[in-house]
């Protein structure tokens, strides 16, 4: 095998790789809620993260709450049955609102990326997304947006 060909092998199972990756880690589709908007936060039932895959009940990894009070969403991640985090989808950088994609949240304007819980892990951003605490109180999510 001649360089050339080496090069062109190793850029097709690169490609091939990202594409299942990223396959694979969209097989749920995004699911939007309005939640429930409170005087102090937002409610919504922890069935919001119920799904079926591949005929058994199973959790999504996160739901995106858009509710026209809100300047911008809110992704809520479910890590277990007592743990979520609420991130405010608002870019740190300069403000874009983020896309969703499996763990992660990105911004297309300059390619900021953001963790599951907030923390930067591609600039240029250089703070962390918003948080907002969860408490879970018979099977309802209560996020206490008063510090808005
Ligand atoms: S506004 Fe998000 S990276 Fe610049």
């Amino acid at each position: 095998m001649d360089r050339r060909e080496f090069i062109k092998n190793s850029c097709t199972a690169c490609l091939s790789a990202t594409v299942l990756a990223t396959t694979f880690s969209s097989c749920t589709p995004t699911k939007y809620i309005s939640g429930v908007l409170g005087k102090d936060g937002l409610f919504l039932d922890v069935n919001e993260f119920v799904t079926t895959q591949n005929g058994k009940a199973a959790y999504r990894s996160f739901v995106i709450i858009r509710n026209d009070a809100l300047q911008f969403p809110v992704c809520v991640y479910r890590f277990n049955d007592n743990e979520y985090t609420a991130l405010w989808m608002r870019c740190t950088h300069q403000g874009t609102e983020l896309q969703a994609s499996g763990d992660r949240l990105q911004c297309t304007a300059h390619g900021s990326e953001f963790d599951n819980k907030g923390s930067v892990r591609t600039g240029p951003a250089d703070r962390s997304l918003r948080s907002f605490p969860v408490t879970v109180s018979n099977n309802q999510l209560f996020i206490d947006m008063r510090a808005i």
